[in-house]
């Protein structure tokens, strides 16, 4: 039997208090719909139909994955009515898992085993469950006194005495397809919130004998949904806490878990270590033996072997060769490509540069656009002015050279290999190799000048 998922994202997220639909809203970096897709994904079923509101009509136009097909929800009539309006393009024969994208954490093996016991059995319907000691905003499961499940009451209209049950419905269902579309048919609206429950279908398919399982969830983070804010930072830690296990259960020092953020991907070689507050973004590579210090900002970037980055560092789209030294204070910005061993040190900015190998940027400078030979020396406070107020021009420094404090660069311009550049120095034409360039005149001091003096003291 094949499987089809239905991944309701429709809802109106009203709690959320936002203009940004719920589903959009993101928790590790990726929108809460794109963690839903992925696990849906990655039970590899026949089709993955997704129901989203009119406000997500061009998400759907632009999505690309090929197994998807929309549903536009026009009217919010409720997840009965949501999950009815994907059941039009479901194969009669197929088992039928619904998915909330408001339920990020579900783990694949969680679903893979609900929906193994689902199809173990001809007419089956397993819903994920979870026993929580605060219940607030869950649908309850109502048993009988022989323990069998009779139904799931919603919140708003539970009893009193409902309210007290601590078995919750997470929302997660497994149904064969033909029986599920029956019994959606005969879902009302008469509840407190004038909605078409999926829930309601549970007490049909009890009604009609067929069997119904509740499967329990092992690890209640994956039972957590996202409704307001509040839930959103919750579900957010969660999945946190999840990453860096995972990561230190294969080699990555991590100085203390509760401090570290992913929204993305890192991959790592041996012996790495990552100190407190540090922030990774997209596709992070670490070589061997990379470390890097408190509270920096690293983001689609390839560290190589032995690479240091001290405290407070943003680095974004960079490459940096093995053995450098980064920081502390640094930024980074994309396109900078550093060789091996190059030092970059505190309150300097590097965009869309190269530097070369065993190169030296230490103190307060910004290089733009530049292209930096090996064993240069920038001085500190070195700038090179890039930007001539219509377009970026660029600086290329030869091998060698060595660039006194505080000049300024003015592109495009070039410096020939083992140049040197006076400190100070304007520099606005090329400065041959081998030679000292400086500017401007000479030092002068005028002996017959007095200082102001302020007589009123
Ligand atoms: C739902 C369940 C509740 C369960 C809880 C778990 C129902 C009636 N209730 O309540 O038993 O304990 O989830 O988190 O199902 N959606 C649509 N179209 C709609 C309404 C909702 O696509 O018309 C989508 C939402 O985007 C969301 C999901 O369905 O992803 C659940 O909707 P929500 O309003 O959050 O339901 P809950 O009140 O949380
Ligand atoms: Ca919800």
């Amino acid at each position: 039997m094949t499987i089809e998922v239905i991944v309701l994202a429709a809802g109106r997220g009203t709690r959320m208090a936002s203009s940004c639909p719920k589903v959009l809203h993101t928790l590790g970096g990726r929108s809460l719909l794109d963690h839903a897709l992925n696990t849906a994904q990655a039970l590899d079923p026949s089709h993955i139909h997704v129901v989203v509101g009119p406000e997500n009509e061009s998400l759907a136009e632009a999505q690309t994955r090929g197994t998807l097909i929309w549903h536009i929800q026009k009217e919010r009539l409720g997840t009965g009515h949501a999950v009815e309006l994907a059941m039009c393009t479901v194969h009669e024969s197929a088992t039928v898992l619904v998915l909330y994208a408001d339920m990020p954490l579900v783990r694949v093996d969680t679903l893979r085993a609900l929906c193994a016991q689902a199809q173990a059995q001809d007419n089956r319907v397993v819903m994920l469950t979870a026993c929580l000691d605060a219940a607030d905003g869950f649908g309850r499961i109502i048993r009988d006194k022989t323990g069998a499940v009779t139904g799931i009451v919603e919140e708003a209209d539970a009893t009193v005495k409902q309210r007290a049950i601590r078995e919750v419905n997470t929302g997660i269902l497994v149904a064969p397809a033909r029986r599920l579309g029956q019994w959606l048919a005969g879902v009302g609206n008469g509840n407190q919130q004038g909605e078409r429950y999926l829930t309601d279908v549970v007490a049909m398919a009890v009604a009609d004998e067929v069997d119904v399982v509740a499967h329990a969830v092992a690890d209640l983070d994956e039972s957590l949904g996202v409704n307001d804010k509040v839930q959103l930072a919750a579900a957010e830690r969660a999945l946190q806490r999840r990453q860096a296990h995972q990561l230190m259960q294969v080699g990555l020092t991590l100085r203390d878990p509760a401090r570290f953020d992913l929204r993305g991907q890192v991959v790592f070689g041996s012996d790495c270590v990552i100190d407190i507050n540090v922030v990774l973004e997209g596709l992070v590579e670490l070589g061997e033996r990379v470390m890097i210090g408190p509270n920096c900002q690293v983001r689609n970037a390839r560290l190589g072997d032995d690479v240091v980055i001290h405290s407070n560092c943003v680095i974004d789209g960079v490459k940096v060769g093995a053995g450098a030294q980064i920081g502390p204070f640094a930024r980074l910005r994309p396109g900078t490509d550093l060789a091996a061993n190059v030092r970059v040190g505190n309150f300097v900015e590097i965009k869309k540069s190269q530097i070369g190998a065993d190169t030296k940027v230490n103190h307060l400078a910004y290089i733009g656009d530049s292209d930096i030979g090996d064993v240069v020396n920038i001085g500190a406070g070195v700038i090179t002015c890039n930007y001539d107020g219509v377009g970026k021009r660029k600086t290329v420094v030869g091998d060698g050279a060595f660039i006194g404090s505080n000049a300024q660069l003015v592109a495009p311009v070039t410096i020939g290999a083992g140049a040197t550049i006076g400190a100070g120095s304007t520099i606005r034409q090329d400065a041959p190799s081998g030679k000292l360039t400086l500017t401007p005149g000479r030092q002068k001091t005028v002996s017959r000048w007095r200082r102001r003096r302020d007589d009123s003291q």
